[in-house]
């Protein structure tokens, strides 16, 4: 509906950008509507022209924690309506009021509707100009609230594009709490308002804490579907919509409680909403076309930590990780149509999903019997805080995220030592981009140390399938691609080259655990160890295991497991020089 009405005044439907930002490193997801949109706002044309609508898919992880009250979520979809340079407050305000309170569209009574602006500083004025348009609207002058920089002004990072804003809110009740006459939105945290829609006059930016004008004077708006469905329906909770309902009805059917106990009880209500926001956002990443599978840096983790947080409150509720993660398929008959991305992936989900599950299964248990036993030591002891060598052991012998052993020693009242945690993380990440130099990789991000692990599958295939002649001449690694050079005397076949594609990909199929050892040179030559021996600086080496197929000299960094590699492809074999081979392959 919301799509329709603004291409009928004039609008150009844009699709849903990718959850992964493109060329923005400062963030790792999409976190609002407006995001793929900033060098627009910022004066570069669209190709769809100065009027665009479009609903995005987001990703918001700064308040995981508050996830399981009414209204926090860490996926959530935006609509938003958007004018480069085109129309401004008028045409703006007066729309979002026509949407909201027309009969034929969402008919909620002008009277629930509240909203907020901006009161203006020594740099930018009063926006009288917008409650003038709200209340010409029929919108009363009681109900529109000025309020200062902190409510009302929307910036994206500190230097950005910017502009006060106005905020819409929903009055679920009518009546002020406690509070009284300060019973107001956007301060009141009572529950009586949903904020559902902002509409934000983009002409600002910042630089080095200086405003200046924008070339184009924009309006970026921004609804959450959820929350407009809740108020819509007049629930409460968002958990209640039709946005995320069928997921919790199933979970609930898995649980070995009934609805009516876990209602009963607000520990188990929590737990049933962190599990069903944390599938449906780990769905939504993993469906995503660029690919993000769980791994110890960047999306991966936080895909990782969403995904071993469920599983933690899955056993709450008597959830099996098996049923939980099988669940997503909910996630894909809601949303496979109107995402095509995430029936295209589905295969992807699926497995990730479940070796995820499986991996975590196998150290929670022992990484949970540290835990305690520390904390009981601790307790016996009447300290407060756990180390930081513990918190890095839980992660990195056992997989505990670290905001998961905080969560967990926050339970028992504890703190964790998260300096020394960051010192001894940092000290193992020196290490491995050091390793990295040295294995011809561009960089260290998630991609290229997939690529990396994937180098030394493909060079113990190519010596399954070829014979033991192969041996490694070179390789090079980008988050796009990657290139291996090794000695054989001929081209390959193209049942050779299927032959050793199907080996790797079984290989990643049955996500061998990725181990490395330090151990003397003449020892690692014993064992059996293939590599660039010349390379090797002083008399120990590293050595990387792959289950039992790869046995490798090498500084790392590598993935954890192999299922974390996705799906190989190799593009093309050719000669590199007299008696070497090229091979350039990709994985997705
Ligand atoms: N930029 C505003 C927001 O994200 C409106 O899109 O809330």
């Amino acid at each position: 509906m919301y799509i329709a009405f603004f291409k009928e005044r004039g609008h150009e439907v844009i699709p849903s950008a990718s959850l992964i930002p493109d060329n923005d490193p400062s963030v790792l997801f999409t976190t609002a509507g407006m995001h793929p949109l900033v060098p627009y706002l910022l004066g570069r044309d669209h190709a769809s022209g100065s009027r665009l609508v479009d609903y995005q898919k987001c990703i918001r992880t700064t308040d995981i924690e508050e996830v399981g009250d009414l209204t926090h979520l860490t996926f959530f979809e935006m609509l938003g309506n958007w004018s480069l340079g085109d129309y401004y407050r008028n045409e703006s305000i007066a729309w979002s009021f026509e949407f909201l309170t027309r009969e034929d569209y969402l008919g909620i009574p002008a009277s629930s509707i509240w909203v907020t602006v901006f009161a203006g500083t020594d740099d930018v004025p009063r926006d009288e100009e917008s409650a003038g348009i709200w209340e010409r609207l029929g919108i009363a002058r009681d109900r529109i609230v000025f309020l200062g920089m902190e409510h009302n002004w929307w910036a994206v990072g500190d230097d950005g594009p910017c502009g006060p804003d106005t905020e819409i809110f929903i009055d679920m009740t009518s009546a002020p709490c406690a509070n009284g006459v300060q019973c107001l939105p956007g301060l009141c945290s009572c529950g009586r308002f949903f904020e559902i829609w902002n509409n934000v006059f983009m002409s600002y930016v910042r630089r080095g804490g200086e405003l200046h004008d924008l070339p184009k004077k924009n309006v970026d708006t921004g609804m959450g579907f959820e929350r407009t469905l809740a108020a819509l329906n007049r629930v409460d909770s968002v958990y209640e919509t039709s946005a995320l309902k069928p997921i919790v009805d199933r979970l609930v059917s898995l649980s070995s409680y009934d609805d009516a106990a876990i209602r009963a009880t607000p520990e188990l209500t929590r737990a049933l909403r962190i599990i069903t926001d944390h599938l449906k956002a780990s769905v939504f990443i993993l469906g995503d076309d660029r690919v993000v599978t769980p791994s110890n840096q960047g999306q991966g983790y936080v895909l990782r930590r969403l995904i071993r947080r469920a599983i933690r409150f899955c056993g709450l509720l008597g959830v099996t990780h098996q049923a939980w993660a099988e669940s997503a398929q909910t996630v894909l008959d809601m949303f496979g149509e109107v995402y095509p991305e995430l029936a295209r992936n589905s295969g992807r989900i699926h497995a990730q999903l479940a070796l995820e599950c499986d991996r975590f299964e196998r150290t929670l248990e022992k990484g949970t019997i540290l835990l305690q036993k520390e904390i009981a030591d601790l307790q016996a002891r009447n300290q407060s805080q756990i180390g930081g060598e513990t918190a890095f052991r839980l992660y990195d012998t056992y997989g505990f995220p670290i905001e998961f052993t905080e969560e967990l020693a926050a339970e028992h009242h504890l703190s964790v030592d998260r300096n020394d945690y960051e010192r001894r993380f940092a000290e193992h990440r020196d290490r491995s981009k050091g390793d990295a130099a040295k294995s011809g990789l561009a960089d260290t991000s998630e991609e290229s140390v997939r690529y990396h692990t994937a180098t030394h599958l493909l060079h113990a295939a190519l010596r399954e399938i070829l014979g033991k002649h192969v041996a490694q001449m070179g390789s090079n690694i980008t988050r796009e691609r990657m290139r291996f050079d090794f000695t054989h005397p001929k081209p390959l076949a193209r049942e050779e080259i299927a032959s050793v594609e199907q080996l790797v990909q079984s290989w990643i199929d049955a996500d061998f655990p990725v181990t490395h050892d330090v151990m003397p040179y003449e020892h690692a030559e014993k064992s059996g160890a293939i590599g660039l021996f010349e390379d090797r600086y002083g008399n120990d080496v590293t050595v990387y295991r792959i289950g039992d197929v790869s046995l490798e000299l090498c500084g790392g960094p590598h993935v954890t497991h192999t299922g974390e590699i996705g799906k190989f492809k190799i593009e093309k074999e050719q000669s590199s020089s007299a008696g070497v081979r090229r091979i350039r392959a990709v994985i997705s």
